[in-house]
């Protein structure tokens, strides 16, 4: 591949982006209480390893998943590529548990990749270094020559991963144990990954800090001039469980995530669990579609390049140079309300959607808006943007 020119900005796409879906997807969605599974429970190798056998995949289920990704607004799409179970989900040759050899017959990272492109979406791959079918990783601290087997077999499946399916924008690295920077050989390894694809971005979990930090579970801000992502789950589980709906998100939860992360600079990785056969769970769409929508409308207050607050969690603003967007998350001020603290002189408040013009007088540091609708103007997730122009 040829290198990037000096001024190309390889993080442009990922700090435009904002939003991208995490798909969990393995063996374990057939038993369908989360990707831990084997671990968990403590499934033997050889009992786990039926499930191989087992799993059945009907079409590209990828192409809904992209489908559903772009109508919920988002940029780009991260798959588990392999989970710590081991499983690979590609036509690989350093081992034959995978999805063509086994159960699917097919190679599902070549299908995801094709249904995210013709989406439009970025391509992320999840890698989990951890791998509960391999016995040199279990022996990976103890024996020097298990350790050396492990670490080839781990660049032999990452070199393909970035070989055989085109350009790929992302590698999400995940580990729990065992190993360090030194015993993985992690810089070693991100040679090899730079080398395969100069453009590609690495989160921070391969013992190096590679080009992002990812929070997970939580939304917590990278030190300024960092690049960061939360990677964040829609119903208390990566891979695929029957939850209550109780444990699901509604699309405010997300709209909240997200202004979290606009204003602080990152990005929102969300997940969804497909169910083994490739189906996403009937909550997904109806949550993921109705914040897409309030996007479609509301989207210049997140999409594109904006500006980090210097107080990264103080929640209700977004900003782009000389326009910020007051997120009115709390509860909706009816008629005349005022935000606190603007100390630049304003031009104008609007409304977004639809652009109404709002009244307003500045008292000192408030910002008195006279005439806000009596009626909520966000049907959708009651949290309407003013859109206000400093001069
Ligand atoms: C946790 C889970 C792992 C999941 C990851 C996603 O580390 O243990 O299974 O893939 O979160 O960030």
């Amino acid at each position: 591949m040829a290198k990037p020119s000096s001024d190309y900005d390889k993080f442009r796409w990922f700090n435009e982006a904002r939003y991208g879906m995490f798909l969990h997807w393995g063996l374990y969605s057939q038993i369908e209480r989360g990707e831990l599974i084997m671990h968990t429970e403590q499934i033997p190798v050889a009992e786990y390893e039926k499930l191989a056998d087992t799993w059945t995949v009907r079409g590209n289920p990828a192409r809904a998943w992209a489908r559903l990704a772009k109508r919920a607004g988002m940029k780009y799409m991260v798959l588990t590529a392999k989970h710590c179970d081991g499983f690979c989900l590609w036509d690989t040759k350093m081992t034959p548990y995978n999805a063509v050899q086994r159960g699917p017959r097919r190679d599902l990272l070549a299908q995801y990749v094709a249904a995210a492109r013709a989406e439009g979406m970025r391509v992320g791959f999840y890698y989990s270094f951890v791998d509960w079918h391999n016995p040199d990783c279990q022996a990976f601290n103890d024996s020097p020559a298990a350790r050396r087997r492990f670490v080839e077999f781990t660049r032999g499946l990452i070199g393909e991963l970035l070989s055989n399916y085109g350009p790929i924008d992302m590698l999400w690295y995940d580990a729990i144990w065992p190993f360090n920077a030194r015993t993985l050989q992690s810089r070693r390894l991100d040679q090899l990954v730079r080398r395969l694809q100069p453009r590609i971005l690495t989160n921070d979990r391969s013992w190096i800090p590679g080009d992002f930090t990812t929070t997970e579970g939580r939304i917590v801000p990278s030190d300024p001039g960092r690049n960061w992502e939360a990677c964040m789950m829609t119903n208390d589980s990566w891979g695929y469980a029957a939850r209550p709906s109780c444990d699901w998100i509604c699309p405010r939860d997300i709209l909240r995530m997200i202004r979290s992360v606009t204003g602080a600079g990152g990005n929102l990785l969300l997940n969804v669990g497909p169910k083994a056969d490739g189906s996403l769970p009937a909550q997904a769409e109806p949550l993921l579609t109705a914040a897409g929508n309030w996007l479609a409308q509301n989207g210049e207050a997140v999409y594109g390049k904006m500006d980090r607050r210097r107080e990264p969690l103080n929640d209700c603003w977004t900003h782009r140079g000389n326009t910020g967007y007051y997120w009115c998350t709390v509860c909706y001020p009816r008629g005349r309300f005022a935000i606190g603290a603007v100390e630049r002189r304003v031009q104008s408040v609007t409304l977004l959607p639809g652009g109404k013009s709002l009244k307003f007088k500045q008292e000192g540091t408030r910002l008195i808006i006279e005439n806000l609708p009596a009626r909520n103007p966000d049907p959708i997730a009651q949290m309407p943007v003013l859109k206000i122009i400093f001069g």
